[in-house]
């Protein structure tokens, strides 16, 4: 059986967490596709060219150490503008969408460019104070030091790239569900999202 959930939504909303929970709780299996984009954006800041990367992208390129840090990030969503990096990206995300057993597929663009079709779809959000807040306790708790409106700055950045470029902008699909957690705990963020899944498998 295949049955794809498509969840998207801005930076540091809870989707990578929900995300996780939610192919868990399924026993799906999970893509974080930002670590696609982090993968290219980190061979950028090595000196190659990011569609050359992109074109060349393993699986075992998702492990590399550092993907996570804000210079990555930052890298990220300036590759993540290219049409042809986007493009390479693609059959890769689809052929995971498509698996037998389930998938859950976690970015920017699942619900409306790579999974139209997916048979649920969520937008997780929450305000940018919340979303850089809960940024900053995670960077500053694995040894980062980093100053929360500092932060908050990049956040409003990404945010700003990823909504307004021509390129599969940021933006819920239609049929998408919104989760807004800045007010939910991340239980509480999950036992939605998971609500929302059942809906759709009846
Ligand atoms: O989700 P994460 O913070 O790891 O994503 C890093 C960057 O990759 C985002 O800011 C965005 O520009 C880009 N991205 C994207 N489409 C996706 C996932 C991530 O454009 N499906």
């Amino acid at each position: 059986m295949a049955f794809t959930i498509a969840i998207d939504g801005p930076a540091a909303a809870g989707k990578g967490t929900i995300s996780r929970a939610v192919a868990a709780h399924f026993g799906f299996a999970h893509l974080d596709t930002g670590l696609l984009y982090r993968a290219v954006g980190a061979r950028l800041l090595e000196g190659v060219d990011a569609v050359e990367a992109a074109r060349a992208l393993r699986a075992e390129d998702l492990e590399a150490e550092g993907l996570r840090t804000p210079a990555v990030a930052e890298a990220a969503s300036k590759v993540a503008v290219i049409g042809e990096v986007r493009q390479a990206l693609l059959d890769f995300q689809r052929a995971f969408a498509r698996r037998q057993g389930g998938a859950v597929l976690d970015g920017r663009d699942i619900g409306t460019v790579i999974c139209p079709e997916a048979e649920a779809k969520l937008f997780v959000t929450a305000s940018a104070e919340v979303r850089a807040h809960r940024r900053w306790l995670e960077l500053t708790g694995t040894g980062h030091d980093i100053a929360e409106s500092e932060v908050l700055a990049d956040v409003r950045a990404r945010d700003e790239r990823d909504s307004t470029r021509a390129e599969a902008p940021l933006k819920p699909a239609e049929d998408a569900t919104i989760i807004d957690t800045s007010e939910l705990d991340i239980d509480a963020a999950i036992a939605a999202a998971i609500r929302a899944v059942d809906q759709r498998k009846d």
